[in-house]
């Protein structure tokens, strides 16, 4: 029986640290502040940003909340990001995705400064990441990280295998992954007989948003199990992408749903923005 990745424990246990930080550089004056962008009503971005607040609190980062209506033009979400860029004041900033359809995200990313960009979203993050000369920490994968560090997961020499391409988790956990000498390899939709991959895996990371698509018989007796899904049944319940109760049977560790990865994303965040208040109060 696999034993469980505990996100919220260890999540606890690096809020504690960053809420140490955050009180060292209030003491010197810097009170570390986020701006949280949420464009629209949709429920769950509503949700996500919600938790953002909560934990914004709770570790004594000071939270900037902005609600805008889904009709906002695209410009005008972009003159906001520029006021936002020269506010002194503000440490980091995020925009809450996804973007209603008439704005484009990739542009309103781009236009957030560099050395505000706690998503890690930007051309100059994600190129930082590729290089290993990291700025920010993209929040997912680094929060997997973090996981595997804690229980002492060996990442070096590994077979690594992530399913999922996407840009704000299967990209950069593959390249975390490769950084720390992992032997990376992605999988996504074009895959040809992807049980036979992911059997490989010593630690396979599932980020594909499909409920319970990781079956035992892709798993290797042993390994380690990292499910990012977050994904709604119809009777409200959550559940994640890996089939937790079969898998569980084999993988020597799994992360739950909820209370495996999800914590840990927010904590990363917030680890970003006293990184970015602590380098506005170097310069
Ligand atoms: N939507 C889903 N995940 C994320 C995330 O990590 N950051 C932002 N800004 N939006 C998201």
């Amino acid at each position: 029986m696999a034993a469980l990745i505990d996100g919220k424990a260890v999540s606890a246990s690096v809020r504690a640290e960053i809420a140490r930080e955050a009180a060292i550089l209030r003491d010197k004056g810097m009170i570390p502040k986020l701006a949280v962008i949420l464009v629209g009503d949709d429920p769950a971005s509503a949700v996500y940003v919600r938790n953002k607040h909560k934990a914004c609190i709770e570790v004594g980062i000071e939270p900037l909340q902005i609600t805008l209506p889904a009709e906002t033009p695209e410009d005008e979400l972009l003159s906001l990001i520029d006021k936002l860029n020269s506010d002194t004041s503000v440490n980091g900033i995020l925009v809450q995705l996804p973007l209603p359809k008439h704005i484009s995200a990739q542009k309103v990313i781009d236009r957030i400064a560099p050395d505000k960009d706690v998503d890690a979203f930007t051309h100059d993050s994600v190129g930082r990441i590729v290089e290993g000369r990291y700025g920010f920490l993209p929040c997912t994968p680094a929060g997997i990280m973090k996981l595997l560090e804690y229980y002492n997961v060996t990442i070096s020499g590994k077979n690594c295998v992530v399913i999922g391409r996407s840009n704000i988790v299967g990209k950069p956990m593959a390249l975390l992954l490769l950084n720390a000498s992992g032997t990376v390899t992605v999988c996504h939709s074009k895959t040809v007989d992807l049980p036979s991959v992911t059997r490989r895996a010593d630690i396979l990371v599932a980020a594909v948003g499909i409920p319970r698509f990781v079956k035992s018989d892709m798993v290797k007796p042993g390994a380690v199990v990292i499910d990012v899904g977050i994904n709604r049944l119809p009777d409200g319940k959550l559940c994640g992408d890996v089939d937790f109760d079969a898998v569980s049977e084999i993988a020597s560790m799994i992360t739950p749903v909820p209370g495996g990865v999800g914590p840990m994303t927010i904590t990363m965040l917030m680890q970003n923005t006293i990184t970015a208040a602590k380098r506005a109060i170097e310069r």
